[in-house]
Order: C-alpha cells, then structure tokens, then sequence
C-alpha cells in the first residue's frame, strides 16, 4: 500500500488517519477496501484468468468479519474456512454454499453437519478418522459430498517453526507412508457418500521462497501417479494452499507469480507429458490479501525511560489486538500519524497496556520525541491481528474501519464491557 503523508499526517486510502482515530476511538483497525479489492483483482490477472480450471480460496482465519465475506463474495473468489464459526460468518454473509471449502484437523461431527446440510463445494480430510465421520453424516442426511486428502508433504519452509505445516512432524495432514494415505483413498473412491476429489497441501505461511512448495507440490504429483498406477483413479483437482509473505519491515513481497507460475508450469509439463488433462487447481491464500490492506492506529499514553536502557512507550492496545510479535516474534513498523513529516530523533520501544513483559509491539523504533495523545499507526496488521485478538486483562477487541478513496465506514463496532461479560453468569 502506497503511504500517503498529507499536512503531517498519515492517510489510509485517502482517509485522514487522525481524524478516523478521533471519530471512531482507539485501537483502531483500518483496512483500505481498495488494497484488498487489488489484492483480488492481482489474483484473478494473475491465476484465474491466466490458467484454465483454477480458483481461489480465500483462507478466512486470517480476517474474516462480514463485511470481509461480503467483500470475497463480491469478488468472486471462493472461501476456505477451518471452523463452524468461519463457516457462519460465510453462511451469514450469503455466500453460495458451493464456493466455501472446509479445512481443519479436528473437525466436529456438528461442524460437519453445518457443511454437509449447507452443502458446501469441497470438504478437506485432515485426519485418519475424519473419513468415516463424513460419510456418516452424510448417510444420515441423505446428501454426498466432494472430499480432498490433505497430505503432509514433509518438506521444511523457511518460516517460524509455528506457522510452519508442512514437515514430517505435524498435527496437520494424512502421513505419506503407503499402508496410511493409500487406504484411505481407496475407501474414499468406492464410497457412495463421498466423491473424492483431490490432494490438498499446505506447506507454511509467511514464505518469501518458493522452494518448499515446488517441493511439496513434486511430493504431491508423486502420490498422483502412485494413485492412477495403483488405484486406477485419477485425481480431478490440486490444492496448493497458502503461505505466500508480505513486507512487514522491509521485506519484498514476491508476486503471486513468482510462487504461482513455477507451480503451473510444473503441474501443466506433468499432465502433459502423461497425456492427461490437468486438474482443477485451487490455492488459498490468507494473509497476503489481507494483511498489507490494514493497520492499527492506537493513542500513545505513558512513557517511561529507562536511562542508558532503553524508553517504554506505552500504547492503549498491544497483545489483545496483535498476538504475533509476542507468540512469533514477528517484527512490525509503525508512524506516528499525526507527525508523520517530522524527523526521527529518538529511539523508542512500543508496547501494549496488557500485563506480559512480552507485550511489546515493536522493538527501536526511530521516530519523532513521542508525547501522550500521539496516534501511532503500525503497518501490516490487516492478517491475523483482529482474528486472533483476546480480551485478556479483559480489554475489549477494537472496532474495524474500512476507507475506500477518502469515505470510511465502521465494519465491526468496538466491543463493549456489557458484550465482553455478556455470557458470564453470576
Ligand atoms: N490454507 C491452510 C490449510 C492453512 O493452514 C493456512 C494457514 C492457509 C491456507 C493460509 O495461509 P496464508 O496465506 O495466510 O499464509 N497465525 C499465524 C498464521 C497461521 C497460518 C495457519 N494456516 C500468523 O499470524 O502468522
């Protein structure tokens, strides 16, 4: 997203960031309509339009309230979803049932039944057991369903160990090995209940290379053949996942070519080589449609220095909103808003108001001497900041704002205490 500066301040697709941070409190989450709407279209150039028999699943756990389902609607891209929450929130948003796909590696017989009486396009098998749950649930409603088999390619991506899937050792996907993963297919091509589709893999998030899902995806083609020449079938769609990185710092984002067009090439010289027609191919990306599209606006407080250490500038959020500095040590960059012309002369620390030493937000930061009531605005936090935000010290979760070429409208209102104990019985 092109930073604009006008009269000192920042502005967040042609909306003033101070005057948003004033209208609406803070924290404050701010997306620009426009980047995600970009993010989509760069998608649909770039896969969808370019590549016959392709789509994209946009993973909802990385920002998923109505307005952001109403918005993957309207741009005519699918859903991933991995709950029966984030299957409501799509079903809520009227999204038509075939074009959500089910995730997830501990499904509940009751979020199966929400998909399998939805109807939706494609549920992914995640799990030894989850086959015979499907088919169950299916028996009893009378309705079949399209399944894929995500695989643990058992390839290593250079992420942080949490958010990497894809090795050997990991709760997510059916095990490579031959007396595993081959039973499992065989049950689910002579299944009356479930019409098996595909393979599913989904090798890590945050990925700057492309290394770990070329790997993965020779892994897959591999299990493809042992499949036709074993069991005779013949697999009608791949899906590569997500994973694909974004400038927090100063990182390049690769474009979804660099990961996509290596992966359709390779995919497209298979097939052609065996003479076949090539599959569906579905990817799903998360955090690089969203995250860039956001950031965080808070209010600066108290400010404490430590001589010769370091100074503490203390914000009104932290933890509760952004989780990723503290459980990945993730890095992130920030302004403030309201002088976003003025030279950097000091050193600071940003950290949240939660009570965690590691409740710290950005680690020597070079900006302006920051005084309290500053708006301080951090960049990249539209993927996995508001949907994994807590109310721990029973904070309240912000609002959401999304600003389109200077107009803002409010997409999720700030909780309140009344809606934080809402549930609590005395
Ligand atoms: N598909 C599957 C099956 C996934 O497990 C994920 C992410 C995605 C797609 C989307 O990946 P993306 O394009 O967003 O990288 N909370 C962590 C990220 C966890 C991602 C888990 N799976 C974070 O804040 O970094």
């Amino acid at each position: 997203m092109e930073k604009e500066v006008k009269d000192n301040r920042l502005y967040w697709d042609g909306c003033d960031t101070v005057q948003l941070a004033e209208k609406y409190g803070t924290p404050l989450f701010v997306y620009s309509e426009g980047e995600l709407i970009g993010r989509f279209d760069e998608l649909r150039r770039d896969f969808v339009e370019k590549y016959e028999n392709t789509r994209v699943a946009y993973a909802a756990k990385a920002f998923f309230p109505l307005a952001m389902a109403k918005l993957v609607e309207d741009c005519g891209m699918c859903v991933d979803v991995v709950s029966g929450g984030e299957l409501y929130t799509a079903v809520k948003a009227g999204f038509p049932a075939e074009r959500i796909e089910f995730n997830g590696n501990n499904k509940s017989r009751e979020e199966l039944e929400l998909a399998v009486e939805y109807g939706i396009g494609r549920i992914i098998i995640d799990s030894l057991q989850e086959l015979a749950l499907i088919e169950d649930v299916c028996r009893e409603k009378g309705r079949t369903m399209k399944v894929l088999f995500r695989i643990t390619p058992g390839v290593k991506s250079s992420t942080h160990d949490y958010i990497v899937t894809g090795k050997k050792d990991s709760k997510f996907g059916i095990p490579l090995d031959d007396d595993v993963i081959l039973p499992q297919l065989k049950a689910a091509i002579e299944s009356e209940y479930v019409e098996l589709y595909g393979l599913h893999f989904h090798v890590g998030s945050q990925l700057l290379d492309n290394v770990s899902h070329l790997q993965a995806l020779d892994i897959l083609l591999d299990l493809v053949t042992k499949v036709r020449d074993q069991l005779g079938y013949e697999m009608k769609e791949l899906n590569l996942g997500g994973g694909f990185g974004v400038t927090y710092v100063d990182e390049k984002r690769p474009p979804y070519s660099y990961f996509l067009d290596p992966m359709m090439e390779k995919i497209e010289g298979y097939y052609s080589q065996k003479g076949l027609p090539r599959p569906n191919v579905v990817i799903e990306p998360g955090r690089s449609v969203a995250a860039e599209a956001g950031i965080t606006l808070y209010t600066v407080g108290s400010i404490k220095e430590i001589k010769g250490v370091r100074k503490y500038v203390s914000v009104d959020g932290g933890m509760t909103d952004n989780i990723r500095p503290a459980l990945y040590q993730a890095e992130y960059t920030g302004v403030l808003a309201n002088r976003a012309q003025e030279a950097a002369n000091d050193v600071v620390t940003i950290c949240g108001k939660c009570c965690e030493s590691g409740d710290i937000l950005i680690r020597d930061l070079s900006v302006p001497k920051p005084a309290a009531g500053d708006v301080f605005a951090i960049y990249s936090t539209g993927a996995y900041g508001y949907s994994m935000a807590s109310n721990y010290n029973k904070n309240t979760i912000p609002a959401v704002v999304f600003v389109r070429d200077g107009k803002d409208r409010l997409v999720v209102r700030r909780q309140t205490y009344d809606d934080m104990i809402a549930n609590e019985i005395i």
